[in-house]
């Protein structure tokens, strides 16, 4: 017989057929005569209830059917006349593949807090939270590439083994085979010729220079992977390995860049609205209950656009009014997370895109503006997030562009062939990096980064 899942069964209306479906025991509970077990097989986050006669099967055979074992379940689907569900299954046989001994399962009815769940991320995608998270996220990966493929742009991918620091942070893992216990030294340096590539390499912390020699061919690419950064920031919104989605469009200026940006990530919330409704509404249940009006909100209303230089004034405006903020605003420095968050969520009330940031504190490969003090950058900024995304406009331009790296201290020998593309056939272009887990906080309603991963990585952890 063919195994049917939980919620195809849930929606068939085939009622006095056979059905046969296989998952793990949510609950059981009943009387003398009936058991009730709640099924889930990961298909959605409803259970489907399964009816026992206990004298058909037997206490014996019953008692080890508890919270986590793995059953299979033979039985007719009936219309249902409790409450809470509209079918259910009554049972006719009953397989246990795994039990899971009360005494030591981690994973209770009662509620778990995310804290502990992060302790055992091996069991919690068991749990309703996390089986709705992970097929958001599993939805939103889909979302993105129905989005860019519809546009016609292409999957490029980019290394994940690279030798050039692309946003010049400094953030990298290094990647050797050489004995650590046993390193060869020429001059006090370590000798890279013997090393696997035959010289230093990290992993990436973006696929955008690489990104950006496909769409000086293809016209316009993206790339989805794995992105790694080993910066020490213990904070809910930074990972030490996350996903960047990174596309990269040859012709385009900067505010082509930010229309694509908008409708990119409004096509995504668009998506999990209209595909992931009973995980957002049980997240919104549970977690926040301006979740859902808060993704429609983003999804009707148009991102402000601003320049830095504008939007430091407005800040300066509010610590006059007496606003108090952590960190100092000074033109010139990095926006801190409360400001940002103070003019998304207290000044404009809706996502900011901040443009045109001082050249100091932003990478070597963004677009000079004429004032000689600016860059063409852009950073979306969102609700209770802040940025979401990264991007710029190009250095299109050779000579520009090889004057900055060099005032950045980026040798030309490790950028010749990004250096080519504005060699040879160079044209206006531009990109940005979307972080996929921060745009799933802002989805799921999460407050930890932590929680919409997997199996997070983070200073000081790598378990499982
Ligand atoms: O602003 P970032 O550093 O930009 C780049 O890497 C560019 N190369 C992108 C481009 O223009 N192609 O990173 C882009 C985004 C951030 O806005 C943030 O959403 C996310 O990546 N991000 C992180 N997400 C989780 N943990 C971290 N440690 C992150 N660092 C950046
Ligand atoms: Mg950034």
């Amino acid at each position: 017989m063919q195994r049917t899942r939980v919620n195809d069964a849930i929606k068939s209306q085939s009622f006095g057929e056979k059905f046969l479906l296989k998952g793990w025991v949510r609950t059981r509970r009943g009387n003398k005569n009936v058991s009730f077990i709640a099924l889930n097989d990961g298909s959605a986050i409803d259970n489907i209830q399964i009816v026992v006669d206990n004298e058909k099967f037997g206490e014996d055979f019953l008692k080890p059917i508890t919270t986590g074992a793995a059953i299979a379940v033979e039985g007719i689907l009936v219309k249902s006349q409790g409450k809470g569900q509209t079918v259910e299954i009554q049972a006719d046989k009953i397989d246990i593949y795994g039990t899971a001994d009360p005494d030591t399962y981690p994973l209770q009815k009662k509620g778990h807090t995310l804290e502990f769940l992060r302790e055992i991320a091996h069991l919690r995608p068991r749990t309703n939270t996390f089986g709705a998270i992970f097929r958001i996220r599993h939805n939103m990966a889909i979302a993105i590439h129905t989005f860019f493929h519809q546009k016609g742009f292409y999957y490029f991918h980019t290394p994940i083994i690279t030798s050039s620091d692309c946003e010049g942070a400094g953030q990298m893992f290094q990647v050797t085979t050489l004995d650590l216990n046993n390193l060869e030294k020429n001059n006090g340096t370590i000798d890279y010729s013997n090393d696997f590539f035959g010289a230093s390499t990290a992993l990436t912390v973006s696929g955008q220079l690489e990104g950006e020699l496909g769409a000086m061919a293809l016209g316009g690419i993206y790339t989805f992977g794995p992105t790694f950064r080993a910066e020490n920031s213990n904070t809910p919104r930074h990972l030490a390995e996350f996903w960047m989605i990174e596309p990269e469009v040859a012709f385009i200026e900067i505010d082509e860049n930010m229309t694509l940006a908008q409708e990119f990530i409004q096509f995504c919330v668009c998506w999990a609205l209209e595909n992931c409704t009973a995980d957002l509404n049980f997240l919104a249940q549970m977690y926040d209950n301006e979740l859902i009006d808060r993704l429609k909100f983003v999804t009707e209303n148009d991102f402000v656009r601003l320049s830095y230089s504008k939007g430091v004034e407005i800040l300066e405006n509010a610590v006059e009014n007496g606003k108090k903020f952590e960190y100092p605003v000074v033109w010139g420095t990095d926006l801190q997370s409360e400001h940002e968050r103070y003019l998304v969520e207290e000044h404009f009330k809706k996502p900011v895109i901040l443009t045109d940031y001082p050249k100091e504190i932003k990478s070597f490969y963004m677009k000079q503006n004429d004032d000689g003090k600016t860059v063409r950058a852009m950073d979306v900024l969102f609700p209770k997030i802040g940025e979401i995304i990264g991007g710029s406009q190009r250095e299109e331009d050779f000579e520009k562009l090889k004057l900055r790296a060099e005032e950045m201290h980026i040798p030309q020998k490790d950028i010749w062939w990004y250096m080519d593309t504005r060699r040879f056939g160079t044209a206006p272009h531009s990109g940005f990096g979307l972080g996929f887990e921060r745009l799933l906080l802002f989805v799921t309603g999460m407050t930890n980064i932590r929680d919409v991963i997997p199996f997070p990585r983070t200073p000081k952890n790598a378990i499982f």
